[in-house]
C-alpha cells in the first residue's frame, strides 16, 4: 500500500459546537450521507442521554452500529475520513482540547439562532492558536433565528476569522427554502424528509424559476450574495488553509439541508495530513517508517474493560498491527498487539492504519499523554500542550491512614493528565491544589482514586480564578502580594494562583517586569 496516497486520501477532523448546537445530529447525518447508514432519526430526546459517558455510545447503542466513542471512520468518495470526538456537554475537560491537536481541521457548528456561545468561543480560540482551519456551519436554519449577515460579524469580530459563506440560504430563519452556490452561482432548492430520515432531495432551479417561485426571499438571497460579492468574501483556500478564513455553509442538520454540500467541503477544501515537525522543527516525511503521537488515555472507559487505552494519532508511515514499535521518552517498547479502532462497547482490532488515523493500544502500560511511538529512525514530537485550568479544588484524602495510596494515585493521574496537580513546594503531596479545565476532571480524578488506588478523598473547590505561569526571578515579589498562591506543576513549571482576575489584571499593567505566562498563549486570556 502506497502511504503517500493514502495520506492524501485522509481528512482527520473534529467537530466543535456549543451544547444542543447540533454536533451528535449533524454526525449522524454525515454518516448517512456517507452511506454508513441508511436511515437517521433515531437520536433524539436529549433526556435519555443523560448519564451516557458519549453522545456517540449513545448513538452506538440506539443505532446498534459500531460507532467509536472517541473516532469514527468512514469512507466518503474517494477520501477517508476520521471524525474525532470533542466531548461536551458535562464531559467538557481537557480531553476536548486534546483532541484538537490530533485533527487537521475542524467544523464549528452554530446555532443559527444564538451565535457564538461562551464554549464555542473557548475551542476557536484553541482553533486559532493552532491555526487549523475551520470549516463554519450555521445550523438550524430551518427554524427562526438570527440575520446570517449578523452572525458573519460576529463570526469575524469574536473570533477574528473572516467569514467567507460558500453558500448563502434563500428563505429566512424558519423558512429555508434552499441555498445559492455562491462558487458556481446554482440554487439548489431542498425538500424536507420526514425527520430527516433519508437523504433530502436536491433539486437544481432555474433563476427565472427561481424568481417566479421564491418571490421576495429569491430577491433578498441576490441582494446578500451581491453585498458579499462587492466586500470580496469569497473562499480563499491559502487564507483557509491559514487559519485566517473560514468557509460558510448554511443549512439544518436535523432536515439535511446543505448536509452533502458541507460533507463535499470536508473532502474537497480540509487538508489531508501533513508531515509533523519533530521537536527540532524537522519534518517526518509522511512515507519515513511509522510514527505517531498520543493524544489521549483514557481508563476504564467501558466497565466491562476495566483497562487503559491510549489514543495515538498516526503521523508518517503504515501502521500495521504487532509490529515492533519504541516510545521515544522511555525508550521501550511498546505493544501493538491489541491495536483498536473502536472505543465503545465494541471493539474492532485494527490491522494497519495510515497518516491522519487514530489506533487506540489497549494496556499499552507506561503511555503518557504526548508520547511519541516509532518504528526506524527515532522520532519525537513536540508534546500535547497544556491547557488554561479554569477551575481549582483542594483535596484530602478522606481516611488518614490511606495518605500513601493518595499519594500514589495523586502522582499516577496526575501523569496521566486526569487533572493537573499543584503542590506547593515546601508541602509536597500534602494539600496539593487540582486544577482543571471542567468539572468532570475532578469527578473522574475522585472516582479513580477510590476504585483504583483506594483512596477516598474530599475534593473541595479552591477559590482561584486565574493561573498563570511565572518563574523564580518573579516569585519573590509574588509571595509578599495578598491573594496569590505559589505552587509548582508536575513537570516543574512555577505558576501562581490569583484568587482575583481583576487583581491579576492591575498586577500586569502595574508591574510589566513579573513574568506571568498565561498557559498556551492567551487562549484563555481574553475571556
Ligand atoms: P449537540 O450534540 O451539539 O449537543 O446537539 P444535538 O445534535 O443533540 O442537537 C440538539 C437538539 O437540537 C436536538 O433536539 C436536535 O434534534 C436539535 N437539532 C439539531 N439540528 C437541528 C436543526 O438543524 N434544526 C432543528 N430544528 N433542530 C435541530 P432535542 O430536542 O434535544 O431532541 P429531539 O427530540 O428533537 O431529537
Amino acid at each position: 500500500m502506497n502511504v503517500g496516497s493514502e495520506a492524501a486520501r485522509r481528512r482527520t477532523i473534529a467537530i466543535i459546537s456549543h451544547p444542543d448546537a447540533g454536533k451528535t445530529t449533524l454526525t449522524e447525518k454525515f454518516l448517512l450521507y456517507a452511506g454508513a447508514i441508511q436511515e437517521a432519526g433515531a437520536v433524539h430526546a436529549r433526556g435519555d442521554r443523560r448519564g451516557a459517558t458519549s453522545d456517540w455510545m449513545e448513538l452506538e447503542r440506539q443505532r446498534g452500529i459500531s460507532i467509536s466513542s472517541a473516532v469514527l471512520q468512514f469512507p466518503y468518495g474517494d477520501k477517508v475520513i476520521n471524525l474525532l470526538d470533542t466531548p461536551g456537554h458535562r464531559d467538557f475537560s481537557e480531553d476536548t482540547y486534546r483532541v484538537l491537536a490530533a485533527v487537521d481541521a475542524v467544523i464549528m457548528v452554530l446555532d443559527t439562532a444564538k451565535g457564538i456561545e461562551s464554549q464555542t468561543l473557548k475551542l476557536f480560540q484553541v482553533c486559532r492558536s493552532r491555526n487549523l482551519p475551520v470549516i463554519t456551519f450555521f445550523n438550524k436554519y430551518d427554524r427562526p433565528g438570527r440575520d446570517p449577515l449578523e452572525l458573519l460579524d460576529e463570526v469575524e469580530e469574536q473570533i477574528g476569522l473572516r467569514p467567507t459563506p460558500a453558500t448563502w440560504p434563500v428563505g429566512i430563519p424558519g423558512d429555508f427554502r434552499g441555498v445559492i452556490d455562491r462558487r458556481s452561482g446554482e440554487y439548489i432548492r431542498f425538500t424536507r424528509t420526514a425527520r430527516g430520515a433519508s437523504l433530502a432531495p436536491e433539486e437544481l432551479v432555474d433563476r427565472e424559476v427561481a424568481t417566479r417561485e421564491e418571490g421576495s426571499a429569491w430577491q433578498v438571497a441576490l441582494d446578500g450574495c451581491g453585498l458579499l460579492e462587492a466586500i470580496g468574501a469569497d473562499v480563499d483556500m491559502p487564507s483557509f488553509l491559514a487559519g485566517k478564513s473560514t468557509p460558510v455553509f448554511v443549512g439544518s442538520a436535523l432536515t439535511n439541508f446543505g448536509v452533502r454540500m458541507l460533507l463535499d467541503a470536508v473532502a474537497d477544501y480540509a487538508p489531508s495530513p501533513q508531515p509533523r515537525d519533530d521537536v527540532d522543527g524537522a519534518p517526518r516525511p509522511l512515507e519515513a517508517p511509522f510514527s505517531a503521537f498520543v493524544f489521549k488515555v483514557q481508563a476504564n472507559m467501558d466497565p466491562n474493560h476495566r483497562d487503559r487505552l491510549a489514543f495515538a494519532r498516526v503521523c508518517s508511515g503504515e501502521f500495521v498491527r504487532s509490529m515492533d514499535v519504541t516510545n521515544a521518552r522511555t525508550a521501550k517498547p511498546v505493544g501493538t498487539k491489541y491495536a483498536t479502532t473502536a472505543f465503545g462497547s465494541e471493539r474492532e482490532t485494527i490491522e494497519t492504519a495510515y497518516p491522519g488515523d487514530i489506533i487506540g493500544l489497549i494496556n499499552a502500560a507506561g503511555l503518557q499523554i504526548g508520547d511519541s511511538l516509532f518504528a526506524g529512525p527515532r522520532v519525537e514530537f513536540p508534546g500535547v500542550p497544556r491547557f488554561e485550568p479554569e477551575v481549582f479544588a483542594t483535596a484530602r484524602p478522606v481516611d488518614t491512614g490511606k495518605f500513601k495510596q493518595f499519594r500514589k494515585g495523586l502522582a499516577q493521574l496526575d501523569e496521566e493528565g486526569v487533572v493537573q496537580v499543584l503542590r506547593d513546594p515546601d508541602m509536597g503531596d500534602a494539600d496539593p491544589i487540582l486544577a482543571a479545565v471542567g468539572q468532570l476532571q475532578f469527578e473522574v480524578f475522585a472516582h479513580r482514586l477510590e476504585s483504583e488506588f483506594n483512596a477516598p478523598s474530599r475534593i473541595e473547590s479552591a477559590g482561584y480564578q486565574a493561573i498563570r505561569l511565572t518563574d523564580e526571578a518573579s516569585v519573590e515579589r509574588l509571595r509578599r502580594i495578598g491573594g496569590i498562591r505559589i505552587l509548582k506543576r508536575g513537570d516543574g513549571a512555577l505558576v501562581a494562583l490569583f484568587e482575583n482576575r481583576y487583581r491579576l489584571q492591575r498586577l500586569m499593567s502595574d508591574e510589566p517586569e513579573l513574568t506571568l505566562i498565561p498557559i498556551l498563549g492567551g487562549v484563555i486570556q481574553d475571556n
